[in-house]
């Protein structure tokens, strides 16, 4: 017999399914809650609640295990370039040597965007921030490629915007960066890989030539792998919740990227080295910090420690952290922030605060000291956390569509003021 649990309320006793899912983790199926209740569940930030029965990551915040379509992240970050993982999320499977050089011809042939877009750029201030730029640029996508905002598209239809869209979005945040360069935009390069097209767009200059370093490259595959996708988190969710009123694509991932830039989420990494540059500022006393953030009187947090669903360690940031070192060493860069870094580390997690509320090193607290080294600056490193996790909303967007769910529309608990008459504005107090 399937297993139910079972509800009492006002006396009576209503039975509803537990979901089992391919590891194991256990749901009520509450889908029928308020019709034969009456009533509905509340939980702020869904903490308990699953939105949605997905098979493309799994994560178990508990041992820190993190797999994409059941493939670890430790191996794909170790043998695959970010365009076979970007497949293997979208699609499903890993792609067989056609499949991929057919998906790299389609990405490399997209890349370029339409040179009105050139004045959009220029209407932004100096030193406007590259993820406000990105998230109109890819939204404004959408005007120049009408069709893509057809709910009833082909699936031959919604795959063209799929590549347009992850060709483009490196194309737009290198024109971003070059804007508040003040630097001549550089066209993407057809005979290069997707990290070498990147890097060349970001750091090429009219005056000389240009050859992107392999350990750079092969450090930004490593890292977009990484972020490439996270399950149900806050982006992810805002993509599939946006796309699900059949926006389109691109619309759905502009809001993620909105989504993706607060200091909580992606804008972590940012928040993390303007956190350590200002302890080093300040004279390197890592306790003050430690202890401003334990205090509740203040609103200061730790960046980069802390996550929703890792409570033990966050596998991303292992990785992270020794490819940080490998980076430094190979390009014999010594960054006083590193050390910063891990002194904290080690003064956070021998506190009981930390340790009692799991408070690890998450993803975001090493990711900054890499992409320093990389020459990218400070307000493009969640621009960076965006060009990882484009495949994973893809994907999220692409399996609501084809799980045909229902527009999200959550529900509320009223607290407000009950019905009362309108009064002329004299007689109000
Ligand atoms: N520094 C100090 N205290 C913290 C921190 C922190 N970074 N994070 C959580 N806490 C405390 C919090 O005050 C609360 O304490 P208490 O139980 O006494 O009220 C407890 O830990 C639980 O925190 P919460 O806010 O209820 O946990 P959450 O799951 O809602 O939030 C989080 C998770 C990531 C937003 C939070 O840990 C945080 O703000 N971290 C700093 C920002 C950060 O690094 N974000 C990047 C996340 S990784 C990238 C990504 O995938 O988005």
């Amino acid at each position: 017999m399937s297993e139910t649990a079972r509800l009492i309320l006002d006396g009576k006793e209503y039975e509803f399914p537990v979901i089992t899912g391919a590891e194991n983790e256990k749901a009520i199926d509450i889908s029928k809650l308020r019709a034969t209740t009456g009533y509905i569940t509340l939980d702020y930030g869904f903490k308990n609640t699953g939105s949605t029965q997905s098979a493309i990551t799994y994560l178990d915040g508990e041992n820190g295990i993190l797999r994409y379509r059941g493939y670890t992240i430790e191996e794909l970050a170790e043998k695959a370039s970010f365009l076979e993982v970007s497949y293997l999320l979208i699609y499903g499977e890993l792609p067989n040597t056609k499949q991929l050089s057919y998906f790299q011809e389609s990405i490399t042939h997209h890349t370029l965007v339409h040179e009105n877009m050139k004045s959009f750029f220029e209407a932004f201030p100096p030193g406007a921030h590259p993820m406000g730029m990105l998230s109109s640029m890819i939204s404004s996508l959408s005007t120049f490629y009408p069709d893509s905002q057809n709910p009833n598209r082909s699936v031959v239809d919604i795959e063209k915007t799929i590549h347009r869209l992850i060709a483009k979005l490196p194309t737009l945040a290198a024109q971003a960066y070059k804007h508040n360069m003040g630097h001549p935009i550089v066209y993407p390069s057809n005979d290069l890989d997707y990290c070498g097209n990147f890097l060349k767009m970001m750091f090429a200059l009219p005056t000389e030539d240009y050859e992107a370093n392999p350990i750079v490259e092969s450090a930004l595959n490593k890292l977009l792998i990484l972020h490439a996708d996270h399950e149900q988190n806050c982006s992810a969710a805002t993509v599939r919740v946006v796309g699900s009123s059949q926006a389109n694509l691109f619309s759905s991932v502009s809001a993620g990227i909105a989504a993706l830039w607060g200091p909580l989420h992606g804008g972590a990494n940012q928040a993390v080295i303007e956190m350590l540059e200002s302890i080093k500022e300040d004279g390197g006393n890592l306790q003050k910090w430690v202890d401003k953030a334990k205090d509740k009187t203040d609103s200061f947090r730790l960046m980069g420690f802390g996550h929703r669903v890792y409570k033990n360690f966050d596998p991303r940031a292992k990785i992270i952290k020794k490819a940080a070192d490998e980076v430094l060493a190979q390009l014999g860069v010594d960054d006083p922030v590193l050390d910063i870094a891990k002194e904290l580390e080690q003064v956070a997690l021998n506190d009981p605060y930390f340790v009692e509320r799991g408070l690890y090193p998450n993803v975001d607290f090493y990711s900054g000291i890499i992409y320093r080294a990389l020459n990218i600056p400070t307000d493009m490193f969640t621009v960076m956390f965006a060009l990882g996790r484009l495949p994973g909303w893809i994907a999220q967007w692409k399996e609501m569509h084809e799980n045909n769910e229902p527009i999200g529309r959550p529900r509320q608990v009223y607290i407000g003021a009950n019905e009362r008459s309108y009064l002329p504005i004299d007689q109000r107090g």
